[in-house]
């Protein structure tokens, strides 16, 4: 193999810039050059890359130095889209054919649940050695405790509540605030417990609205009845009901018994989504990457690397805390996460079962 294909697909995440430097580097140790495809999968399609090596005069490979310097940067370098495109056979026969053309051997699929369903269907179709490694926010890829962004965005969530738990005591406010995760709540009931948040409203819950007010206005109730100056309340955005609409509903049903009860939305959004790496996204990027290098090398493909602290069942790799596992079980074990059905999701829901009568206190 002499040059591989590397691409970031889906919502970016902190990290993909530290697995791109990291797979850059390791190719580059083997004498190998890198190329990103950009915008993702339209780039692939189109032709258009970036590359991430330098070949100097004596022939040697050498990384970037944008690239080198990119790894502690948010975002993705390469850009990301979610290609509808990619999703028809014609988008990725395109695919193949600049792949063939460009002299590129092996992919490297960086992303979250479509962007790996995509690179599973690319490789059983093309033939080719692709390789994922799990990069989303949502933490909903099943396989892997971990993807790339998390660690950061549970971060910039607790930093952000902390502002926020500031004004809220001056005031004597609740506060509801909505995190991303799409259809999953794992950074909400993360960041609940780092926060000693006062409840957690996910969508794994399965409530109706009627339930979500009772909830928030018991919580508030309690809260206060408490003497406390905060009441803080985080809700994933997989909870269908919008934040502004929860909280005037809930001060509506209030209203007789607490008149003077005020309660804030606020939304994070794509906040979130941005900011450097932490640490542990970037080290986390750095054995993924150089895993999926060594992957490819060794003659896997269909197979995301993924990180697991030392457990049984995965096919080991030259480091203890990532495994390979191939993405036909991943996909599976990502549809169990979000339909509730992954011992994964269950194991969560009692852990926050458990935790909520203690984080009201
Ligand atoms: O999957 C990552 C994510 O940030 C989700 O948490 C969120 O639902 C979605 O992407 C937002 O997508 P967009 O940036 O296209 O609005």
């Amino acid at each position: 193999m002499k040059k591989l294909a590397v691409l970031t697909s889906g919502g970016d995440s902190p990290g993909m810039n530290a697995a791109l430097r990291a797979i850059t580097k390791l190719a580059a140790s083997k004498g190998l050059q890198v190329f990103g495809a950009l915008e993702g999968y339209e780039g692939l399609m189109d032709g258009t890359f970036r590359e991430l090596t330098k070949v100097l005069a004596d022939g040697s490979v050498t990384v970037d130095v944008e690239v080198d310097a990119a790894g502690g940067q948010g975002g993705t370098i390469i850009g990301s889209a979610r290609s509808l495109r990619f999703r028809e056979a014609e988008g990725r026969a395109q695919a193949n054919m600049q792949m063939v053309k460009h002299g590129l051997e092996g992919l490297i699929v960086i992303g979250g649940n479509g962007s790996l369903t995509g690179a599973h269907v690319f490789s059983g179709e093309s033939g080719l050695p692709v390789i994922g490694i799990p990069g989303s926010i949502d933490n909903d890829i099943g396989c892997t405790a971990l993807a790339l962004g998390v660690d950061t965005a549970l971060n910039t969530i607790v930093q952000a509540c902390d502002h926020i738990s500031d004004t809220a005591r001056a005031h004597r406010r609740a506060f509801v605030v909505e995190v991303m995760g799409r259809d999953c709540g794992y950074l909400a009931m993360a960041s609940a417990i780092a926060l000693a948040a006062d409840a957690v409203l996910i969508r794994e819950q399965g409530k109706s609205e009627e339930q979500l007010i009772a909830d928030l206005s018991s919580v508030i109730r309690n809260g206060y009845a408490r003497g406390k100056r905060r009441i803080l309340v985080i809700k994933a955005e997989g909870v269908q009901v919008p934040c502004t609409r929860l909280v005037r509903l809930t001060e509506e049903a209030m209203r007789a018994d607490m008149p003077s009860v005020e309660i804030r939305a606020t939304v994070l959004g794509h906040v979130v989504r941005g900011g450097n790496p932490s640490y542990q996204d970037r080290a986390i990027a750095g054995r993924l990457g150089f895993a999926a290098v060594g992957s490819l090398l060794r003659g896997h493909s269909d197979a995301m690397v993924a990180w697991l602290p030392p457990v049984q069942g995965g096919m080991p790799t030259e480091d203890s805390s990532v495994q390979l596992f191939s993405l036909d079980r991943v996909l599976q074990e990502t549809a169990a996460v979000i339909d509730g059905s992954s011992p994964v999701t269950k194991r969560r829901l009692a852990l926050m079962e458990k935790a909520s009568g203690v984080l009201a206190l």
